[in-house]
């Protein structure tokens, strides 16, 4: 088969021309970077895992009716995903203090924070994706008033969601971030939930022991990045210890 034509390269990720106008394929790499890519490795079987775990949060949301790009898994490292326009925002969402709001604000990690506090961070690495006002955001028109606040609506529901399932399996979501796109359909656009949602892009602490089991463990030195992940996705069904992985997602009951 003629290899497929790639429309972007990222740090974690591929993204290949899909089947079908107006899809991708997304291909999950096995590289790790931190600290805009300052720090790298290859981690085996991390594309793998994310690819799986990603699919099983994405699965998810898209049966709860929060709408994403995500369309089927294709094998161990693909997936076909809806051709979105990206909104040049990551969008963070803190339940417990840690990583860079501690250091900005010189609150403990672990602290528990009063609600959910959303964030935006401007998506250039040149500048390291510095964190933005929603001033910012509208003056320079990456996003209009209605589009954050639907923006904020649908991260929260993420949370809400992410957070629920995790708690099923004894790990507290202590921050995540997403990336939202735009589909449009005429004149009509909608905003779904892209890119991947994984250990990469979350804080996963052990409610009882703490333990890190996310992409820390990676940026701190803290032990074998591929060992954490397998023990998110084993918890969460999504490849049991004993047999083939499944592919669809399985909720907590
Ligand atoms: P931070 O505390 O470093 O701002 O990170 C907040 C959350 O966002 C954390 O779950 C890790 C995630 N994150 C990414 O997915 N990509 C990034 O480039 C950064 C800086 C953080």
């Amino acid at each position: 088969m003629a290899r497929r034509k790639k429309i972007y390269e990222g740090k974690a990720k591929i993204l290949y021309e899909g089947p079908e106008p107006g899809t991708l394929v997304q291909y999950f790499k096995d590289d790790a970077t931190a600290f805009n890519a300052e720090k790298r490795d290859v981690v085996e079987g991390k594309g793998v895992l994310n690819n799986r775990l990603s699919e099983f949060f994405m699965n998810g949301l898209n049966t709860i009716g929060v709408p994403t790009h995500f369309m089927k898994r294709l094998n161990m490292r693909e997936q076909l995903v809806r051709a979105v326009e990206i909104i040049p925002l990551e969008v963070v969402v803190r339940n417990v203090a840690a990583g860079s709001i501690s250091k900005r604000l010189g609150i403990e990690e672990g602290t528990p924070l009063p609600r959910p506090i959303v964030e935006f961070y401007y998506k250039d690495d040149a500048l390291g994706d510095p964190l933005v006002t929603e001033e910012h955001i509208i003056a320079f028109g990456w996003a209009s008033q209605q589009d954050l606040d639907d923006m904020v609506a649908l991260a929260l529901r993420v949370n809400d969601f992410i957070s629920g399932i995790m708690l099923g399996v004894g790990i507290k979501l202590v921050d995540f971030k997403i990336e939202i796109g735009r589909i449009w359909d005429g004149d009509f656009m909608r905003l779904v939930v892209a890119d991947e949602i994984s250990p990469d892009s979350c804080r996963l602490w052990d409610i009882h022991t703490g333990q890190k089991l996310d992409k820390d463990v990676f940026r701190r030195d803290l032990g074998n990045l591929a060992d954490a992940y397998t023990e998110v996705a084993r918890r969460l069904g999504v490849l049991p210890q004993n047999g083939a992985p499944r592919g669809k997602p399985t909720l907590i009951n």
